[in-house]
């Protein structure tokens, strides 16, 4: 037998709550925020993921799907959602919009992962990117929407870290001082940290190999090597954030998987610690539209997690509206009520209510029992003797009362 493929899942129908209420509470913030919704196509060009989320780090190296396609033009299933919501801003002329572009997405992702709880070689985000205005202003309010996206949704505890990693001016000097320090410590790092030192020396401060931790304590901290646009921007930041009241630290470790990022990186962690934990992760990537061949036109934005969210969500036990269910059951008793049992359901779903039809040649009993466990709160019973009258009996699954009205009566008031 056929199971879903290694690190991906079926999203059953009881699980469907969750999903609609992720979607309805981040849309209603995002839309309440100014933002709106962009979709875009599920593989892209693979150069684009090249350039932009960067030859070196484990996403391109290791995680990517690349593949061929039939005419030979080399394609990737979206490894993240920033790099192609950059290339509709500049394939469809956005800059000419009134600047900042606030835009969202919701759309699965693919990395092929090792795959444990909370991590898939398929998952799903939510994300925003404001395209257009390099202000700390701008990261302040993205951070924000992202912590009440926590509060909105009910999740507790959870935690925000915050660091600037600087920009193209001071980075290459900061990362000199990095490479320099752990040279020193050469045979104390892991093998993968050894490699990293030549090339993505940013992610030894992030390996979580235990021999590498105590080296990441005392290494050079990237927000005290900063230029002083850069440290102007930081500071900006960290009193629009004073200003909002949100609690956070600053984590010199944060440094983030993905090499577009300039000045502010964020994260927020859930309360259940651990590698794979990260709820929803963002920054900014000033430097992005021009390595797209863009003109500068600066971004910052976030993504997380559907699968982490809704996670956490079952493990806080936090109560989530359920779906609607059918008003009705059609109970059919016999193969000449089942004709007119099809129509009248199709007169009740014609006047915007519910219905399910109840199982034709099944017992009374039998159809009771499912329209209790479907949580259905009416049964609509059609036997001869409603046939013959022009009436239905509705039985109230919760008093247990039964009542015949004419049929008429009844569609009157569904
Ligand atoms: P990212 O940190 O790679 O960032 O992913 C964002 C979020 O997606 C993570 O915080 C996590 O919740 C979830 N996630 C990542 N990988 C997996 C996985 N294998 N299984 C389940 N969930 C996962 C980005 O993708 C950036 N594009 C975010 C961004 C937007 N930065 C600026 N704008």
């Amino acid at each position: 037998m056929f199971k879903a493929a290694r690190g991906t899942k079926d999203i059953l129908p009881e699980e469907q709550k969750y999903w609609r209420y992720v979607e309805r509470v981040a849309s209603t913030l995002a839309h309440r925020s100014g933002f709106r919704r962009l979709d875009t196509p599920v593989f892209e060009d693979a150069g684009l993921f090249q350039r932009s989320v960067g030859t070196g780090t484990d996403i391109m190296d290791k995680e990517v799907y690349l593949f061929e396609d039939r005419g030979g033009d080399k394609l990737t299933l979206r490894p993240e959602g920033t790099a192609p919501v950059c290339r509709a801003y500049l394939e469809h002329g956005m800059h000419s919009l009134p600047q900042p572009v606030r835009l969202y997405y919701f759309c699965p992702v693919f990395r092929y992962d090792r795959p444990q709880a909370g991590r898939y070689r398929q998952h799903h985000q939510f994300g925003v990117e404001v395209l257009g205005d390099g202000d700390a202003l701008v990261d302040a309010e993205v951070v924000q929407l992202a912590w009440s996206l926590m509060a909105n949704l009910g999740l507790k505890d959870v935690s925000l870290v915050v660091n600037s990693i600087g920009d193209a001016q001071c980075r290459p000097g900061y990362i000199k001082e990095l490479q320099a320090y752990y040279r020193g410590h050469f045979d104390k790092l892991c093998g993968d940290c050894k490699a990293r030192l030549e090339n993505n020396p940013l992610r030894l401060l992030d390996c979580k190999k235990p021999a590498c931790q105590p080296l990441q304590e005392s290494a050079p901290k990237s927000s005290e090597h900063l230029c002083e646009a850069c440290r102007a921007h930081w500071e900006q930041f960290k009193g629009y954030m004073a200003a909002l009241g949100i609690s956070y630290s600053v984590d010199h470790k944060l440094v983030r998987g993905l090499d577009y990022y300039t000045r502010t990186v964020f994260e927020i962690l859930p309360p259940v610690e651990g590698a794979q934990s990260t709820l929803l992760g963002g920054g900014r990537y000033d430097g992005l539209m021009e390595q797209l061949d863009g003109r500068p036109t600066p971004g910052v934005g976030f993504a997380t997690g559907m699968e982490r969210l809704i996670l956490n969500l079952q493990r806080q036990e936090v109560a989530v509206p359920d779906e609607e269910k059918p008003k009705y059951m059609l109970a059919a008793m016999t193969p000449e009520a089942a004709q007119a049992g099809v129509r009248l359901a199709a007169r009740i779903r014609e006047r915007g209510a519910g219905v399910v039809m109840g199982g034709q040649g099944r017992s009374m009993r039998s159809q009771m029992r499912s329209a209790n466990s479907m949580g259905v709160p009416y049964v609509v019973i059609l036997g001869e003797d409603e046939l013959k009258a022009g009436t239905v009996t509705v039985k109230d699954m919760a008093s247990g009362e039964q009542r015949k009205v004419g049929e008429g009566e009844f569609l009157g008031g569904v």
